[in-house]
């Protein structure tokens, strides 16, 4: 493993394929995982199990994916003999957030406070373990908050104190019709949920399938703003006012 230089690596990987960045990231860094939501990022792990077999998969399991999602999840497991870290929220937490706000307050006063707990601070916890991780965010994601994330980051929002945390985005400049060609051409499993409109693939009390022609992250948390909707772990991608 050769000394990781973040510019360098930003210069060499700027503007090329999935697999060539998956390629350098997985080079680079032993201690290194996906991040998998149970969507179309599968394409991920596919690409990523013919360059190493052992690499590391988690998955923040928030207690609210549709059942569907779950299936996928153990389908993929099977599928690719791969083991898959299930990451829950912290019990005390969660369990005092719902026994004063219930189960729906995301509702009435926004999602960011049950994405904390369900999701962020589960992925705090697994990220103090790594040296690097993976995910799948794509630029056509969202034209509001991911037009700008570069092929590999220091993620500064999730880095330990004294710690330098580096996030690979290998799909960034895949469109959707790119993942799902891929999907197609390899016979890569899927959630069933795309085949009920559903595209962008959250939690089941914040997403819904989106009409033709909508973006498709219109399906999720569609009652607030289209510049809020990150959930915060992708933090970085949101710029203050
Ligand atoms: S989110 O922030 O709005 O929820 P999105 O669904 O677009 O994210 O997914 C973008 C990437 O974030 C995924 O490809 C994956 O790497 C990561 N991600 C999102 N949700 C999860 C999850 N539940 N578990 C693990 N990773 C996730
Ligand atoms: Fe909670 Fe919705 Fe965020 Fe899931 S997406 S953690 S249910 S607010």
């Amino acid at each position: 493993m050769t000394l990781f230089d973040l510019q360098t690596a930003q210069t060499e990987l700027e503007s090329k394929n999935p697999r060539t960045i998956l390629k350098a990231a997985l080079a680079h860094f032993d201690n290194i995982a996906i991040s998998f939501s149970g969507a179309e990022d599968v394409v991920l792990i596919d690409m990523a199990l013919q360059i190493r077999k052992d690499i590391q998969v988690f998955t923040l399991d928030t207690g609210r994916l549709h059942p569907e999602t779950y299936r996928f999840i153990e389908q993929v497991r099977k599928h690719y003999q791969v083991d898959i870290d299930v990451l829950s929220p912290n019990r005390e937490q969660l369990d005092a957030f719902v026994k004063t706000k219930g189960l729906f307050s995301f509702y009435d006063d926004g999602h960011q406070e049950c994405c904390g707990i369900r999701k962020v601070e589960p992925l705090r916890r697994k990220l103090a373990t790594l040296d690097a991780w993976i995910t799948g965010q794509r630029k056509d994601q969202s034209l509001d908050t991911r037009g700008e994330i570069p092929e590999v980051q220091a993620d500064t929002a999730f880095a330990g104190a004294g710690k330098t945390l580096i996030k690979f985005n290998p799909l960034l400049n895949w469109t959707s019709t790119q993942v799902w060609d891929y999907i197609e051409a390899y016979q890569v499993p899927f959630n069933e949920l795309h085949r009920k409109g559903y595209i962008s693939i959250g939690c089941e009390p914040c997403t819904r399938p989106v009409l033709p022609n909508q973006h498709e992250r219109a399906g999720r948390w569609w009652w607030e703003d289209a510049a809020k909707k990150e959930c915060g772990l992708h933090a970085g991608n949101v710029k203050s006012d």
